[in-house]
């Protein structure tokens, strides 16, 4: 061998090491989500990621796992408390059986707007509050992403309440999707997100609620033809962390950490309106019939939750009265 090629590969065996050693010096950073990559939770991620990136060097190897692939919200909802993954998004509806204030959100018709949901969802006094016994719930909410109007899909056309008679429509863990399933005549069916797709298909369930992208993302628009505007809630997926992970940051780094998160919100809050119009207009190309309902009629039937769910739950009441500001 001639020294010429000694050298180069001296120099690639080094280069190979010191890369190795500064691979194993970081610290792994996972993030998961349920949702496909054109989604706008998953951009809001790679700008978390980037955010952080940028700002602290050299110190973390932040992946993200899309697609469920790290398993069910609630599954990971479960492994960040042990700090074994570090962030996700989260529905709060998944949230609430555990830590009340979160049922908020899946109050029916709580808003009247889009705009006014995003306003209070925005308001950090509202993060606050959610965080209140972060130190005990074992992860705390560092930002909310829209996630937008939940309204019935189905395998046949819902014109009126009465159309839910009976039906067996899934729902997102929660308790309150049940109270509210009920008050609209309809079967509730609790069911995991990845597990809708197989329950159309094999006719376990006549529908199901969700925002547009549903039924592209997750194909669901294959079977249901028929998506209904009742607009009943509007839920947000929060981003969490782990309490255990981020009490191990430094001041310094617990503040990049909490900007990467509202980085995170505003990419997802200026994607989100996008990609719903073009999940609408691919729905359509697959023969998805948008159909526009007296909403009215639909919140009526609901409407006496709310005192019932706020005697319940006191713990909501706070932010009930900051939701009403809104108005
Ligand atoms: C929305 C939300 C998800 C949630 C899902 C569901 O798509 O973004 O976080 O899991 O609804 O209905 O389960």
């Amino acid at each position: 061998m001639n020294l010429k090629k000694m050298i180069t590969i001296s120099v690639c065996v080094l280069s190979a090491l010191a890369l190795s050693v500064s691979a194993q010096a970081r610290t792994t950073i996972t993030i998961a989500h349920t949702h496909v990559e054109t989604h706008p939770e998953h951009k809001a991620f790679l700008a978390f990621k980037n955010h952080i990136e940028n700002n602290i060097e050299d110190k973390y190897d932040i992946q993200i796992y899309p697609n469920g692939l790290s398993g069910s919200n609630e599954r990971v909802f479960e492994l960040v408390k042990i700090n074994s993954i570090q962030f996700m998004a989260i529905s709060s509806s998944n949230i609430e059986n555990l830590a009340k204030s979160y049922a908020i959100f899946s109050i029916p018709y709580l808003f009247n707007s889009e705009d006014v949901y995003e306003k209070f969802i925005s308001d950090p006094e509202v993060l606050k509050e959610l965080g209140k016994n972060s130190d005990k719930e074992g992860f705390v909410p560092l930002a909310a992403f829209t996630a937008g109007t939940r309204n019935f899909y189905a395998k046949f056309p819902i014109y009126s309440v009465d159309d839910l008679k009976d039906k067996v429509i899934r729902v997102q863990t929660g308790r309150t999707n049940s109270l509210m399933m009920e008050a609209f005549g309809a079967n509730d069916y609790i069911m995991k997100f990845s597990d809708v797709y197989q329950a159309l298909k094999h006719d376990v369930i006549d529908g199901a609620e969700n925002n547009e992208l549903a039924l592209i993302d997750q194909k669901h628009g294959e079977f249901c033809k028929f998506y209904s505007y009742d607009g009943h809630q509007m839920i947000p997926d929060l981003l969490i962390g782990s309490r255990d992970f981020l009490k191990s940051l430094s001041d310094e780094e617990y503040a990049v950490f909490k900007e990467a998160a509202m980085e995170a919100q505003r990419v997802e809050f200026r994607e989100w309106k996008y990609r719903i119009n073009v999940a609408k207009e691919q729905a359509k190309t697959m023969g998805v019939n948008f159909i526009n309902v007296d909403v009215n009629a639909f919140r009526e039937k609901v409407l006496p939750l709310h005192d019932e769910l706020l005697e319940k739950n006191p713990k909501i009441r706070e932010l009930y009265e900051i939701a009403k500001k809104y108005y």
